[in-house]
């Protein structure tokens, strides 16, 4: 797989095209302004003329309107279908929803899914886009910081059922992703929060990432930028936040490219999400993504600490830095521990009777992927 790009290191606009010998095609369109252009992209990857459009109920209208007059004006037949808001988008009755829209509406193969939203649509819409007459072309343009800088790139897509998240999905890359930093100017300011979850996970991988890939690591490790950038509190106009967005960019495509299917170094990206999805499910979602992959990965610096890896001050590091970004670092108390272990144990990255967990290793930002528990240890640590 091969990346082509005209990366600007600083906040410049750029397109980054993303090319492999497995039939994969992608793109990124970053800069403050992009989302305008989303017909010009439509028109460019020459698509059908049918657009099914969804978006988030709570998104500001003004961002819907911008997209929906960019399609009309370039003469695409849009069908705008409102999803409910977070986690009970990704639902099964959902997508047969859209999925029957579309028919009825005689959608083909060549017509297209264009997501505007969170990271609840951009999954929801590529698992519909992959699976609608076997893959329909997909467009995503995500509006929150965690979408900005995980969710939408890289192609992983699902929904979740009863027993837990993600639990059916595909990989399904989109035609091309849409990043326009202004539409975080409306973000409240727990989702702003919300995306720094994923984003101190990118700290705690940086070094494996700069190691196996063609990633060019800044001169300071992430973590320390982050601390110092974001000392004062996190806010859409803090001018760190761009070039933190496309450094997270480059770094989730630098794996992507190397290990699209999740059979490696991909799993590095899972740094913290084995507890977190657990917390999310069990607190039935009130605990969100991103808070719970900060619990996560401090979790995991835990149990790293715990059988001798990496040292206490390593681990207050992590907590330190997440206290800075006003994320949480603790189970919360009223989560049932029980049920905490039951949901790890039926998660996706289980092997046999053991539990996989990607695991902090002693150098900071370095991880290994195939450190394995048993739920009955995984309990000892969970209720000391
Ligand atoms: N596919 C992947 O690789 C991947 C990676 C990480 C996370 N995820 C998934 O992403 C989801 C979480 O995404 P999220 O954190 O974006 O949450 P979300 O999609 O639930 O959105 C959060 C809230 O923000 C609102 N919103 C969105 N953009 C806004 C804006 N610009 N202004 C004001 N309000 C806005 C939404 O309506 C929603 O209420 C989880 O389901 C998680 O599993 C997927």
């Amino acid at each position: 797989m091969r990346l082509h790009s005209q990366l600007g290191h600083n906040d410049q606009a750029y397109t980054i095209m993303v090319r492999s010998s497995l039939d994969i095609q992608s793109r990124v369109d970053y800069g403050y302004g992009v989302r305008s252009k989303i017909g010009d992209v439509l028109k460019q990857c020459n698509v059908g003329n049918n657009v099914l459009l969804l978006c988030q109920d709570s998104l500001p209208k003004e961002w819907l309107l911008v997209v929906h007059q960019s399609l009309e004006m370039q003469g695409y037949k849009v069908r705008l279908h409102i999803l409910p808001d977070g986690e009970s988008a990704k639902d099964l009755a959902i997508l047969a929803d859209c999925w029957q829209l579309m028919q009825s509406e005689e959608f083909t193969r060549n017509d297209s899914i264009v997501a505007i939203g969170g990271g609840a649509v951009t999954d929801l819409a590529g698992f519909c886009a992959s699976t609608y007459l076997r893959g329909i072309n997909l467009f995503l343009i995500p509006t929150t910081l965690l979408a900005q800088v995980d969710a939408s790139i890289g192609g992983k897509t699902g929904i979740n059922l009863k027993a837990g998240k993600n639990l059916a999905g595909s990989f399904y890359f989109p035609r091309s992703v849409i990043v326009d930093p202004e539409f975080l100017t409306t973000l409240p300011p727990r989702d702003l929060k919300s995306g720094m979850g994923e984003i101190v996970k990118y700290a705690f991988i940086e070094e494996t990432i700069t190691e196996s890939t063609d990633y060019k690591r800044g001169p300071r490790p992430l973590h320390s930028s982050l601390a110092e950038n974001f000392a004062n509190g996190i806010s859409a106009e803090n001018p760190a936040l761009g070039p933190l967005i496309s450094c997270c960019i480059r770094m989730k495509l630098a794996v992507v490219i190397k290990d699209p299917y999740e059979k490696n170094l991909r799993r590095s990206l899972n740094l913290g999400h084995t507890l977190g999805h657990a917390i999310e499910k069990v607190s039935k979602y009130a605990v969100s993504h991103g808070e719970s992959v900060s619990i996560g990965t401090v979790f995991a610096f835990k149990l790293a600490n715990k059988i001798g890896i990496v040292s206490d001050e390593q681990v207050a590091q992590v907590e330190t830095l997440n206290r800075i970004l006003g994320l949480p670092s603790e189970v919360p108390d009223e989560l049932d521990r029980d049920e905490l272990i039951k949901v790890v144990a039926y998660d996706k990255k289980r092997q046999g009777n053991t539990i996989k967990f990607v695991l902090p290793e002693k150098k900071l930002g370095k991880v290994s992927l195939d450190f394995s528990i048993t739920a009955n240890e995984l309990a000892k640590f969970l209720k000391p």
